[in-house]
């Protein structure tokens, strides 16, 4: 595929993630005050905007790259060379609480590799975005990562679902904290990496998370000068994945302080 092709691509996924952002801000402001809150399962929210939204975006870039393949969180979809790897609201629980902390992925994915990353806030009106070799931007400014080096100075976003036991979190948990980091865990694993990016935070971990919550966001952090685990094998386009995101200098603590959650 050549740079004009991704291009139009990184143009359109940018287009489609405000629309998709604006459509969820104004479900967001527009619910009861009186929350009627649905479950799928334990501690998984159901919202028909989640599903809404993703329809919106696959019909969108559908509309203009007919061929390529669509993977997103609500309905699923077929992995092929040309893939869009979609979360309509990464942070649903917030959006579901009425917390103003959640955002849209959108990933390009071609033959395997992550070429475009885009994810966009629309409380904040923040949109962060990555092409492969291009470096990372919020709003259309570069972002880099932060300097920070020593543990002890650093804030770290320790993720966690049910879908991975609780001792393993438990036991990295109690180790970034011996060894004096901030350790928090705020909801969107998508935000949470481009957090990175910008040096709001210094890392962001978790031991299991799908491909649409952080394919976007992991290129995203590459791209501003961090180091990411090799996160979208093919095997996490199915099931997911390990992801680690930190500064470089912080690369072999973390990666040691994560074995501890297997
Ligand atoms: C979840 C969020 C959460 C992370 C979970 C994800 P959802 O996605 O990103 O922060 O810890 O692993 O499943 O349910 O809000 O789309
Ligand atoms: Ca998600």
């Amino acid at each position: 595929m050549n740079k004009t092709e991704i291009n139009l691509r990184f143009l359109a996924a940018c287009a489609t993630a405000r629309e998709a952002g604006m459509l969820v801000r104004t479900r967001f402001l527009e619910r009861d005050n009186v929350l009627k809150l649905k479950f799928k399962g334990p501690q998984d929210y159901l919202t028909e905007t989640d599903g809404e939204v993703e329809q919106l975006i696959a019909r969108r870039l559908a509309d203009v790259f007919p061929d390529d393949a669509f993977l997103g969180e609500e309905y699923g979809g077929d992995i092929d060379d040309k893939l869009w790897v979609v979360d309509p609201i990464d942070g649903t629980a917030d959006f579901a609480r009425g917390v103003p902390y959640f955002c849209v992925s959108i990933a390009f994915v071609l033959r395997g590799n992550t070429e475009i990353g885009i994810v966009y806030d629309p409380m904040a009106d923040e949109l962060f975005t990555a092409i492969r070799g291009g470096g990372a931007r919020l709003n259309n400014r570069p972002i880099k990562v932060s300097e920070i080096a020593k543990i002890e100075e650093s804030v770290i976003e320790l993720g966690w679902s049910s879908r991975v036991p609780f001792d393993g979190y438990a036991r990295v948990h109690a180790r970034f904290n011996e060894l004096g980091a901030s350790v928090k865990r705020c909801g969107s694993g998508a935000l949470g990496l481009v957090y990175v990016a910008m040096g709001r935070q210094d890392a962001y971990c978790e031991l299991h998370i799908n491909a649409w919550d952080a394919a976007a966001a992991a290129l995203i952090v590459q791209e501003s000068g961090g180091w990411t685990n090799p996160f979208l094998t093919p095997e996490c386009l199915q099931r997911g994945n390990e992801i680690i995101a930190c500064t470089p200098q912080l690369r072999n603590i973390i990666e040691e302080s994560m074995m501890l959650g297997h």
